[in-house]
């Protein structure tokens, strides 16, 4: 039972179990179908649980992971078309869901296994979800403050400190910018085996909602 008085889903705490990775091939960043359901889940919960040990106390993180890294909670970006994974052998490394909110293309979430990271599969599931932004002039994206790989991350390709937002005495929210008339940075060499979907079925510029972290 966790602070929220909600039991973690047997699904996710399974997911949150395994978590190391099987898989060693080439990564291949396609589009989410429902049967990555649980793999994004995973990739999500081992991710999120890691970068916010020293943001958040152990309650907060187990209230959190309950609200935005269940199936319930992922299933919607996935149906809409709004999730893209990293898949390397049939087991989902990575994920990034997008939407727009308040007339904003907004990168809510990449995630990238622990085990996954440092590799470049970051980097694609960005630029794979920046295609997708199309008819919008910029991309932004959100995370706590006090994440500083997901800043150095953002810094490093192009993304600019747009705001911030306070949460109730918790860290605050950042807000980063990336204008889309502008050139992307070059980021260096990964040595992951490249295979991208391109964006065929891009969904229509309606808003979406907010579906942080
Ligand atoms: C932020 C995050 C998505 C980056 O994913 P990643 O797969 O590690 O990203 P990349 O490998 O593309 O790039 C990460 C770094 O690895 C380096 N890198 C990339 N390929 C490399 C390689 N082959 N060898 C060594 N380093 C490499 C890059 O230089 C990059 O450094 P930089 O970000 O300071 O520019 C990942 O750390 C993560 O999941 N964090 C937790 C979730 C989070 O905070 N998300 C952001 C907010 S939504």
């Amino acid at each position: 039972m966790t602070a929220a008085g909600r039991t973690t889903p047997p699904t996710a705490r399974r997911a949150d179990v395994r978590s190391r990775l099987r898989s060693t091939g080439p990564v291949v960043i396609r589009p989410a179908d429902g049967d990555d359901l649980e793999g994004v889940v995973a990739v999500g919960r081992a991710a999120w649980r890691e970068t916010h040990a020293t943001l958040y106390s152990p309650e907060l993180i187990e209230l959190f992971l309950d609200k935005w890294w269940t199936a319930g909670a992922n299933a919607p970006a996935i149906r809409s078309g709004r999730t893209i994974v990293a898949d390397r052998d049939g087991e989902i490394v990575g994920m990034a869901s997008y939407g727009v909110t308040d007339g904003r293309f907004v990168v809510w979430k990449v995630y990238v296994h622990p085990d996954a990271q440092c590799s470049g599969i970051g980097g694609r599931l960005l630029e794979a979800v920046e295609e997708r932004a199309a008819g919008h002039d910029a991309v932004y994206l959100t995370f706590t403050d006090g994440n500083t790989r997901a800043e150095s991350f953002a810094r490093t390709r192009g993304f600019v400190h747009d705001g911030r937002e306070q949460q109730n005495g918790l860290p605050d929210v950042l807000w980063m910018r990336r204008g889309l008339g502008e050139a992307a940075p070059e980021v260096s060499a990964t040595d992951v085996s490249a295979t991208d979907v391109p964006a065929t079925d891009v969904p229509s510029a309606t808003e979406d909602g907010d579906d942080r972290p």
